[in-house]
């Protein structure tokens, strides 16, 4: 999808070399300020590139400046120590790589949850992963954490800890890893930071490699659905801050929450605006790295490529609704809404056969109207959990390397194939990906059964 840029994103301003910060800033050091896709959030990019780093950071610039100072030591306190092993180190066969972004996984008036992506690569090492994440009250700035979140309830935070180690037990026999104690590793502590997901339906902990269980084990995301504990949690700061189901309610089912269905690591990589006069090129890739994706067709731009949806299907990719002409569908009228589903809904179906059951509302725009509209039709809402904002930054580089940095298993990677240097990005990404030991899935092989009118990841 083609985010709308506003007036800031491309009068980025290139402040060269006058960036302060405690410690002596290498001359190469440059920054710019973007717009982000996330409501009240700005981003500040940092680089650096010279022969001994590569190095590009992703700050985000909320409404309050608790959270950004907070945020934003964490960062630095890692590139910190990134540097000084740069400092330290004395043969350069290639420079050393570190990508932070971050992801925003829940953003109301009251409540902001962040997550911090780290990828450090120094040269030879395994490339290291980390993650940070928190949940604030944003009007306060401060972290939420379990203890605020059950308001010291001993009682909701043994019921969450004792859901978490269910999920973390699950996982762990899927991926046929062996046993391990949880009691030792799971507890009040390890659980303090969390993040709010799915609408603010979820609770999650998007744990690096090596943060809570053995190295061997990978990254793991925990997620504990609020429905399965909500008769622990009313209470005024969860509610105010999640979407907690009144005692009387049965509680929603929860398929919006996925489990991975496979022992292996997996990631469903999606392509939106197509097809496009790269898609072609592009299907030759993910044929030659035996991946399969997610295409997010425009309907009014099926007919001219048919040939090309029917090769998409015969190769085991998946078809998605991205709406016939690409509006906000929450700012149309019900009879515009109504045929950019349907007159694309129909020409896939003419190009392939069937009709799609999934469909990504442009700009990841949609209310509850829309949703019912999806629902009538059995659609699912697919959105993303990684942005690779190829369309801001047309570098194939920079769109590996987000991609990569986003990456964990059950990843949902937003890119598009209207883009020559996206669909370049692709072996870069499917090759670093491989070698972390990721395979490439459908959206519907990576979630499973969906509900119609529910959003996914
Ligand atoms: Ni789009």
């Amino acid at each position: 999808m083609i985010l709308l840029f506003s007036a800031g994103l491309f009068g980025i301003y290139f402040l060269n070399q006058s960036h302060s910060r405690q410690t002596t800033a290498p001359s190469d050091e440059k920054y710019y300020f973007a717009d982000s896709k996330y409501s009240g959030i700005r981003s500040k990019f940092v680089t650096r590139d010279n022969k001994r780093e590569k190095v590009s950071i992703e700050y985000p610039i909320t409404e309050n400046e608790k959270i950004n100072r907070l945020i934003s030591e964490s960062i630095d306190k890692i590139d910190r120590d990134f540097q000084n092993t740069v400092l330290l180190a004395t043969v350069f066969d290639k420079p050393m790589t570190e990508t932070i972004s971050y992801q925003v996984t829940h953003n109301t008036s009251e409540a902001l949850s962040i997550v911090v992506n780290i990828k450090q690569d120094m040269n030879g090492a395994h490339p290291a992963s980390m993650t940070q994440f928190w949940t604030f009250d944003k009007k306060s700035g401060e972290v939420v954490g379990l203890a605020d979140f059950t308001e010291q309830s001993d009682e909701a935070a043994e019921a969450i800890i004792s859901a978490a180690k269910n999920s973390v037990s699950q996982t762990i026999k899927q991926r046929q890893q062996p046993e391990i104690d949880l009691n030792e590793i799971i507890n009040k502590e390890a659980l303090s930071n969390f993040i709010i997901t799915n609408n603010g339906n979820a609770l999650a902990w998007p744990l690096g490699q090596a943060s809570l269980l053995p190295s061997s084990y990978g990254e793991l995301t925990i997620t504990v659905p609020i429905s399965s504990v909500s008769k622990y949690l009313q209470n005024p700061t969860a509610r105010k801050l999640a979407n907690i189901p009144k005692p009387a309610e049965k509680p929603k089912p929860t398929p919006a929450t996925p489990t991975p269905i496979v022992a292996n690591k997996t990631i469903a990589l999606t392509f939106d605006d197509g097809p496009g006069p790269y898609t072609e090129k592009l299907l030759d890739i993910l044929d030659k790295y035996d991946a399969k994706a997610t295409f997010f067709l425009i309907g009014s731009k099926v007919s001219a490529r048919a040939n090309t949806l029917r090769r998409m299907q015969s190769r085991g990719h998946q078809l998605g609704n991205h709406s016939w002409s690409h509006p906000e569908l929450n700012k149309v009228s019900a009879e515009q809404l109504a045929s950019e589903i349907d007159q694309t809904n129909n020409a896939i179906k003419q190009a392939v056969g069937t009709k799609p059951n999934i469909i990504r509302p442009p700009y990841g725009a949609f209310n509850r109207a829309v949703l019912e509209q999806f629902r009538q039709r059995g659609m699912s809402a697919v959105v993303w959990s990684v942005d690779t904002r190829d369309w801001a930054d047309r570098n194939s580089e920079i769109v590996c390397s987000r991609a990569v940095a986003g990456a964990r298993n059950g990843a949902v990677i937003l890119m598009h194939d209207i883009h020559p240097t996206s669909v370049n990005a692709v072996p870069c990404i499917l090759n670093s990906l491989k070698q972390q030991g990721y395979s490439f899935v459908t959206v519907q092989n990576l979630i499973g059964d969906m509900t119609p009118g529910a959003v996914y990841p």
